[in-house]
């Protein structure tokens, strides 16, 4: 059994991409720069984006954040992400979800600029996605086919279960496994909260996605043995006992599930760090296309 574990990989890729832009300084050229909007005071989504400050800093890219209070206006919302659209000096920008309930998500991510859209929210990205064009690959998915491709598991031909079609990760995860790429060419079933049986689909898997936000509901006896078990999930489960108050759990019961599968991410340590390597690179991707940088990957 094979742990994937996400902070190797994310320490690969991040030395690359800082040494990338260490040279491109030599050559005159600006840094990256990714932009994050937080709006309110959700505790998880305050992690995040320090977490995402603090990468920005790893790799060499500038790295801004407005913070606002939980009650502006969408209009005004709106209005800054035109005046960041304008800035030739961002990159990347990202409005970190979820959005208190007064403000349209699908309204803030449309008005993104699709060439800044380093979350690959906006539809024209998605667009893209799902017709296998050249675009930004939400950070969790792409995180995701990171570690497939690192770790060199084949997947073709395979049967991959996608458990939750959420936006950001089921769905495109579902359109990327199905793609006629190196790691793709899965036969893919996509399975959510109205799923009957749902037992019976992750039984038969060979690859199992599980992005549906329950902690552990993924149990050892649900599992094939020698699967793959990609796990997504990310809660606060409460702790009196541990100084945060909180221990992090994933949608899959790690310690019984690890003695089934042939390959496992684990929670923290497996995809929550990939998911930030994708950021990053979607960031450095939009940089080069700005700066009309070439031959840098
Ligand atoms: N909230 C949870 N995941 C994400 C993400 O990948 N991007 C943004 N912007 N918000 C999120």
């Amino acid at each position: 059994m094979q742990i994937l574990n996400g902070n190797q990989v994310a320490k690969i890729i991040k030395e690359q991409i800082s040494e990338n832009v260490k040279k491109l300084n030599e050559k005159g050229y600006r840094n990256p720069h990714l932009t994050a909007i937080l709006v309110g005071n959700d505790g998880a989504s305050k992690t995040y984006v320090n977490s995402k400050e603090a990468d920005c800093k790893q790799v060499g890219f500038n790295s801004s954040v407005f913070r606002f209070e939980q009650d502006i206006t969408e209009d005004f919302l709106i209005e800054k992400i035109k005046e960041i659209n304008q800035n030739p000096e961002i990159d990347g920008l990202i409005v970190q979800l979820p959005l208190p309930k007064h403000i349209s998500e699908l309204k803030v991510t449309q008005t993104i600029n699709p060439e800044k859209d380093v979350d690959g929210f906006h539809s024209m990205n998605l667009g893209k996605l799902m017709k296998g064009e050249d675009t930004f690959i939400p950070a969790t998915p792409f995180g995701i086919l990171m570690m497939l491709e690192i770790y060199n598991i084949n997947t073709s031909g395979k049967h991959c279960v996608v458990v939750g079609r959420s936006n950001i990760v089921g769905r495109p995860m579902s359109i990327l496994m199905s793609q006629n790429s190196k790691f793709g060419n899965c036969t893919v079933t996509i399975c959510h909260s109205r799923t009957q049986n749902l037992e019976k689909y992750l039984k038969e898997a060979d690859i199992i996605i599980a992005a549906l936000g329950k902690p552990e509901f993924v149990k050892a006896n649900m599992v094939k043995e020698g699967a793959i078990v990609i796990d997504v999930g990310i809660t606060r489960v409460e702790d009196k006992n541990n100084e945060k108050g909180y221990v992090l759990k994933g949608d899959v019961d790690f310690e019984n599930v690890k003695n089934v599968v042939s390959a496992i991410t684990p929670v923290p340590g497996g995809v929550g760090p990939l998911t930030r390597i994708g950021l990053l690179k979607n960031t450095y991707k939009s940089y080069l296309k700005s700066q009309n940088i070439e031959g840098f990957e």
